[in-house]
């Protein structure tokens, strides 16, 4: 899927990611990339969100099979390896350490360089695949663990605007949808299931100001005491009505930081930005709206190497 021409064998950075549930490892030069990801998702849906112990373990046993699979694939070997970048933080810390120990022995081994990246920083910059980047920027990132918005003008100077102060929007649609029983993850699930002529339910009953920090938990109470309220309630006027709600606080939220600091230069990363809502709503904006491709929205290691490929540049 991510194959390009003109392959140039010598010059790839390798990268691992675990931060959380998903074992990834990719390969990254300007003319030809590729990931590999062994997601232990579909177990943890067992218990409705991620066990750190079991995603560690998952992540002991698929680490070398995914990495096998990789070169197996591309048809490479160590010698075609520059560097090794990984991912150091944030994420649940028996995943990140099983990374971070792979990727320190495979450096030791065969005598390469390491380059530790931030889980977060990546998902920023993942945008940059498929996009050139133009500075400054205001970027959202938009996933399980995090919703913070940044204003970027290089890729060293990284400053945080704004953060959630309790639950992370993904989170957010993960409590929600297991009310209704879908399983986790739920965000597809409710960005599929949207529809937009039944978003007949108003949640939000307090004025939201532009300048505070993010807050769902407030959200969240409303909607599953609505859940548990109306035990015959419709389903996907619910998950509608809450989709549509968090979407326009984030949009607000872009809006504002975007009048703020004078920059039309917009572009979202992490899990959540692959909600078409989202993508819908700010591409009605004026925005140079710069998306990053859907398959690696979520967490993956390409996006670790690409992020250590422009800070070496
Ligand atoms: O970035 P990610 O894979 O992992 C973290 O770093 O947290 O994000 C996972 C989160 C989950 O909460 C999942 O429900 C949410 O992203 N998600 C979505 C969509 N796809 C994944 N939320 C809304 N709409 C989507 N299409
Ligand atoms: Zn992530």
């Amino acid at each position: 899927m991510f194959k390009t021409n003109n392959i140039n064998k010598n010059d790839y950075i390798l990268a691992i990611e675990t931060s959380c549930d998903d074992t990834s490892v990719a390969i990254y030069s300007p003319t030809h990339y590729d990931v590999v990801t062994i997601s232990s998702a579909k177990e943890q849906s067992n218990f409705g969100g991620v066990v750190p112990e079991l995603a560690s373990r998952r992540h002991e046993n698929n680490l070398l099979l995914a990495l096998e699979k990789l070169f197996k694939k591309n048809k490479i070997n160590f010698n075609n390896i520059q560097k090794i970048a990984y991912t150091c933080c944030p994420g649940l810390k028996v995943c990140v350490n099983m990374g971070k120990i792979f990727a320190e022995t495979l450096s030791f081994l065969h005598k390469k360089p390491i380059i530790p990246i931030n889980h977060i920083h990546a998902h920023l910059f993942s945008f940059a695949l498929n996009n050139k980047i133009e500075y400054p920027f205001i970027g959202l990132v938009a996933s399980g663990g995090h919703t913070s918005i940044y204003y970027v003008k290089s890729i060293k100077e990284i400053l945080l605007l704004n953060e959630t102060i309790d639950d992370a929007i993904g989170e957010v649609y993960d409590k929600v949808g297991r009310k209704f029983n879908l399983k986790y993850p739920c965000g597809p699930a409710i960005d599929e299931l949207y529809n937009k002529d039944k978003n007949n339910i108003s949640f939000i009953n307090k004025k939201i100001k532009s300048e505070d920090a993010f807050s769902f938990s407030g959200l969240k109470s409303q909607v599953i005491n609505y859940i548990n309220k109306n035990s015959n309630c419709d389903m996907v006027e619910v998950l509608s009505s809450f989709q549509k709600t968090i979407i326009n606080i984030v949009v607000n939220k872009i809006k504002y930081y975007s009048n703020l600091y004078k920059t039309k230069n917009i572009v979202i990363g992490g899990g959540v930005a692959a909600n078409n809502l989202l993508r819908e709503e700010l591409n009605d904006q004026q925005f140079n709206l710069k998306l990053p491709i859907k398959s690696i929205c979520g967490d993956n290691a390409l996006m670790i190497a690409l992020l250590a490929y422009l800070s070496n540049i």
